[in-house]
């Protein structure tokens, strides 16, 4: 259990009583109530920039930038238990107690579970491209999202986008240039900006990737 919620719930059916599943169990976030927004505090031992990375998949991006970064927290947001188990698991055995992972649907979380204008940086890391026409409005990159991404960005925070698929960047590139309250930020290479699981497979590959970095202004 986690003491700061009593609700939360294992991350685990199983819980082996291993030390390691037990410390995993408390990085995932569970909300007490998910009609309130998350009070940061409860969250971390210690105040700090926070940053959020939409869709964190496995987690060696996160990782990374919270091993780099102690001075600053980091929430992870994943759709699937295995992958959010693998964070966590990541995160308690490298006792990384700047990160914590929601399993939740990332728009939910950004229009209504974070407090508003308390997110420094959003990293939102090769997204499902959804390459069907039918499937766009499945595409996370949509008007609404930036809508409710304004919301959530501290003032002058940024937004951070990585894809390989020039399609769905060029879907972006056109909501990118529609979104109020927005500039286009230069993003030169950046060797201190970790490499992603998905990534790593993609430049393996030889694939191009895109980015865009927009700030909030
Ligand atoms: C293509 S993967 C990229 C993962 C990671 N960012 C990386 O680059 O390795 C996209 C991730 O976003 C997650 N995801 C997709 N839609 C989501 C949603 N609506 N809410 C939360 N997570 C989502 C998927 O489960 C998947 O792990």
């Amino acid at each position: 259990m986690n003491p700061d919620h009593p609700a939360q719930i294992p991350i685990d059916p199983v819980v082996t009583g291993d030390p390691l599943s037990q410390a995993a169990a408390q990085v995932e976030y569970v909300p007490a109530d998910f009609f309130k927004r998350v009070p940061l505090e409860t969250l971390f031992s210690k105040p700090g920039p926070l940053e959020v990375d939409i869709g964190c998949g496995e987690g060696a991006f996160i990782a990374a930038m919270a091993e780099r970064y102690s001075d600053r927290n980091f929430v992870g947001i994943e759709r699937l238990l295995g992958r959010v188990n693998t964070v966590c698991r990541i995160a308690a055995h490298r006792r990384l107690d700047n990160i914590r992972v929601l399993r939740v649907e990332s728009s939910y979380v950004v229009e209504h579970l974070l407090p508003r204008e308390s997110v420094a940086v959003a990293h939102v890391l090769f997204p499902d491209p959804w390459p069907k026409r039918y499937h766009h409005p499945r595409r996370l990159i949509q008007p609404a999202f930036m809508k409710a991404l304004h919301g959530l960005l501290a003032p002058g925070g940024e937004l951070r986008v990585k894809t390989d698929d020039q399609p769905y960047f060029l879907w972006m590139e056109k909501v990118f240039a529609t979104a109020e309250g927005f500039e286009r930020v230069d993003w030169p290479e950046d060797p201190d900006y970790p490499v992603t699981n998905f990534e790593r497979r993609f430049l393996a590959q030889g694939l191009p990737i895109y980015r865009a970095r927009l700030r909030k202004i």
